[in-house]
Parts: structure tokens; sequence; C-alpha cells
């Protein structure tokens, strides 16, 4: 087992464990007290495979998130990247395999169960920012705040302190169309970080913005991630996250393998 160190700008160290993928399936697998072991992953898929009808978009897909990690998914359009951040998300599900989201089994609990734990534990960038038209800046951002039951007070304060970090502090009354494209993802990032979540997932967060404004997103993202301890699952064309990734995957014919950096 190797012990490394990542040094970001901006950021702490955060350790990151590399294990052997042998070691990984037996600390995961074994017996009850490695079980624990397990359940502190934030995420973990085993032998997982989807199809829609005869057509095979991800095959035996292993994969296992630790705490705090910065994971990125590259691959061709049309390789799976948003069908297995959506089965990560517990959104669809898996024709074969077991998906764990913080030692939780998706398909043993029930859509309400299901639901609250997306609601608790998931946020969400979208490459098309998804904030809703009609609610103020401010408003977007207190939204899941408010399903998560944070009182109003803190929820306004969390709200000012992330618009201010943004340097967006005079943005707060207007409304998401009134902003540019790069703006319009930052206050998505502080909607998906605001309830503290422990993972995000982010479907090509970057795909709509020219190259500048990408890398601050990213950055941005990365940082903030990095601060909270989020573990960050990201799918992605962008080069300019590779650098900044814990792990980079790749899924191609259906496979998810380690890419070359
Ligand atoms: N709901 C669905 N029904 C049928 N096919 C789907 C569905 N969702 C995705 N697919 C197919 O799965 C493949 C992977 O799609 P997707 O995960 O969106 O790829 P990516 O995000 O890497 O571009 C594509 O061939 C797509 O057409
Ligand atoms: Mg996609």
């Amino acid at each position: 087992m190797e012990e490394v160190r990542t040094e970001r700008k901006g950021g702490s160290p955060v350790p990151s464990r590399i294990l052997a993928s042998n070691e990984v399936r037996a600390r995961s697998f074994g017996s009850s007290g490695e079980f624990m072991q397990a359940r502190e992953l934030h995420v973990r898929l085993a032998k997982v495979s989807k199809a829609y009808d005869s057509h095979v978009v991800l095959a035996d897909i292993d994969l296992e998130v630790r705490p705090g990690e910065f994971v990125v998914i590259v691959g061709r359009s049309g390789s799976g990247k948003s069908t297995l951040l959506n089965l990560i998300a517990g959104l669809d599900f898996p024709s074969s395999g077991e998906i764990q989201l913080l030692g939780q089994s998706l398909t043993e609990l029930t859509e309400e169960q299901r639901a609250k734990l997306r609601c608790h534990s998931l946020g969400f960038v979208f490459q098309f920012f998804n904030l809703i038209p009609t609610l103020t800046v401010a408003e977007n951002i207190r939204l899941p705040m408010a399903l998560n039951g944070i009182a109003k007070n803190e929820a306004k304060s969390r709200t000012n302190t992330l618009l201010h970090d943004l340097a967006m502090a005079e943005c707060g009354q207007r409304f998401p169309e009134e902003l540019s494209g790069g703006e319009q993802q930052r206050i998505a990032i502080a909607r998906a970080m605001a309830h503290r979540p422990a993972v995000v997932l982010a479907d090509e967060p970057t795909g709509n913005l020219d190259l500048e404004t990408a890398r601050d997103v990213l950055e941005l993202l990365d940082q903030t991630c990095r601060g909270q301890g989020t573990t960050l699952i990201m799918a992605t064309h962008s080069r300019e996250v590779i650098g900044l990734a814990d792990r980079v995957l790749t899924i191609r014919d259906s496979h998810l393998q380690e890419a070359e950096r």
C-alpha cells in the first residue's frame, strides 16, 4: 500500500490512499471487520453492468471512491459517463451488480430513502447549470438547505458567505438569466455545496463555457470541495481537470479503466 499526499493550489494537502486492486478487493469483500472499511467508502460499485434493451453501455464496473477523493471520468460522447453518474446518484438502476453510496446499498433502499439520501448527501453540477429561472440567485442557493431543514438564518448566512467568496455578493437578488454562463455555473456550485453534501457529482460542468471561464470554474469546484473535504466525481472532456484530479478513469468499450495521464 502506498500513501500519497496531493497538494493543490489554495487547498490543504489531502491524503489519498492508493491501493493495489487486489488489496481493495480483500478489504471490501473480507470478514466483518474488513466490511467496516468498505462502509467507509463514499462510493462503491461492484460488478455493475447497465444495458438499455440489448445495448450494453457499462459492463462489469468496479469502482471505489474514498472520502475527499477527486475522481475524473473521461470517455467519448455516448460512452456512458452520464449513465455512470446517474447510477451513483440512484437516479437509474444497474442491470446487475451492486452500488453503495455512503455504505448504503442503493437497491436495498426504498424510493423515499434514496431520495432522502440524495437530498442530504449529494450535490449536483450540470453542463447547463440548471438553476431555477424563477428564483433569485440567493433563493437558488438556499433551496437545497431548505430541503434539508437548515434553519433560515443559518441558510441566509451561508448564502451570503458563499456569494462573498465567489465575489458575487451583489448578485443575490438577481435572476439566473441576468448572469453570464460562468457566473451561473459558480452559483450552481454554491448551490451544490451549500448543504455540505458528502459527495458532489459534476456532469461536464465546463462543457458550455469558454476555456478561460472553464479553468476558473474547475479551480473553484476543486478548491471548494477540497476545503469542505467533499468527494468529487466529475465527467468531463476538459484536459485542464486532469492535473487537478487524484484519479482519472476512462470508459472505453463499456469498461472503466485507469487512464494514462
Ligand atoms: N434512457 C436511455 N434509454 C436508452 N439508451 C440510453 C438512455 N440513456 C442513455 N442511453 C444510451 O447510453 C449510451 C451512453 O449515454 P451517456 O451515458 O449519456 O453517455 P455520455 O454521457 O458519455 O455522453 C448512449 O448510447 C445513449 O444513447
Ligand atoms: Mg453525458
